[in-house]
């Protein structure tokens, strides 16, 4: 691969992500079309969804040709340099539905093969427009939110811990996600579900929440959040130090990591 600085990586990630977050805001301000559904009902896809993941892709390739593409809305295009964008346009999109604001444009830029469990994530944006924060990551050069750095919290233990979770869509894993939510109410401080996984990663890499799990969670969920989170000093991985995927992404102080995973591995079965 042609040598590029992470960070060149980071702000082009940022700068897409920015006018894209523009667009579906604008969207969002003219009303909602719902243009399909996916794996069920309740998993809507927009024509917001649909045009600002075509601007961000054309904006890619205006200027990165070459570079490879896998979209949520557009699927993937293998490129010849090595590196390849993981863009989810709206994360969150039943949020953006209601008028919730916590909804996001999600670019990562990896390197090597674009499946999480080999890639090596080199830059990320995480854009949320309705609440007016940027969240960026370059490879070991740390996360920022709206340019300042941000840092996880030091919280070492579930009691007292507010975690994130988050649930797919279909019925019949969110009654086996419920048994582990029931466990982990006993002895968190509270649980928050805010609809959008790259957001939730982003709290905890901001140290707005101590912590983060869900299963079931797609590649283009996590791909840029997961950076941000890791380059503010969060652990995030999957079950046994795997990387983060479908079975688990979970994200905490290094402390409060392990005992997070120990109870998701308790009580929940296979997704
Ligand atoms: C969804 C959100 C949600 C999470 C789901 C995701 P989408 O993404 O991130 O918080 O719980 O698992 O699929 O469909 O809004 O892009």
């Amino acid at each position: 691969m042609a040598e590029v600085a992470n960070d060149q990586l980071r702000r082009i990630a940022v700068d897409i992500a920015r006018q894209a977050g523009e667009l579906a805001a604008r969207r969002r301000s003219e009303g909602v079309h719902i243009a399909g559904s996916k794996s069920s009902l309740v998993d809507i896809v927009t024509l917001a969804d649909q045009e600002t993941e075509a601007f961000i892709r054309s904006a890619l390739a205006d200027v990165r040709p070459g570079d490879g593409f896998y979209g949520e809305e557009s699927g993937a295009e293998v490129g010849t340099t090595g590196v390849t964008w993981v863009v989810d346009p709206i994360d969150g999109t039943v949020n953006y539905l209601y008028g919730l604001p916590d909804y996001n444009v999600s670019i990562a830029a990896v390197e090597g093969d674009p499946t999480p469990e080999t890639w090596t994530a080199l830059a990320g944006a995480v854009v949320a427009p309705a609440l007016g924060e940027v969240y960026s990551a370059a490879l070991g050069e740390g996360a920022t939110l709206n340019g300042d750095p941000i840092r996880v919290t030091e919280h070492p233990e579930l009691t007292g811990a507010l975690i994130a979770t988050g649930f797919g869509y279909d019925a019949a894993k969110r009654r086996r996600q419920a048994l582990v939510l029931a466990e982990l109410l006993l002895e968190a401080r509270d649980i928050r579900r805010g609809g959008a996984a790259a957001l939730d990663l982003c709290r905890v890499a901001a140290g707005k929440l101590d912590g983060y799990f869900e299963q079931g969670l797609q590649p283009w969920d996590h791909a840029a959040a997961a950076l941000i989170a890791r380059e503010a000093g969060a652990r995030v991985t999957g079950f046994d130090n795997t990387p983060p995927g479908r079975l688990l992404t979970l994200a905490a102080n290094p402390r409060l990591a392990p005992l997070l995973e120990a109870i998701v591995a308790e009580h929940s079965t296979e997704m």
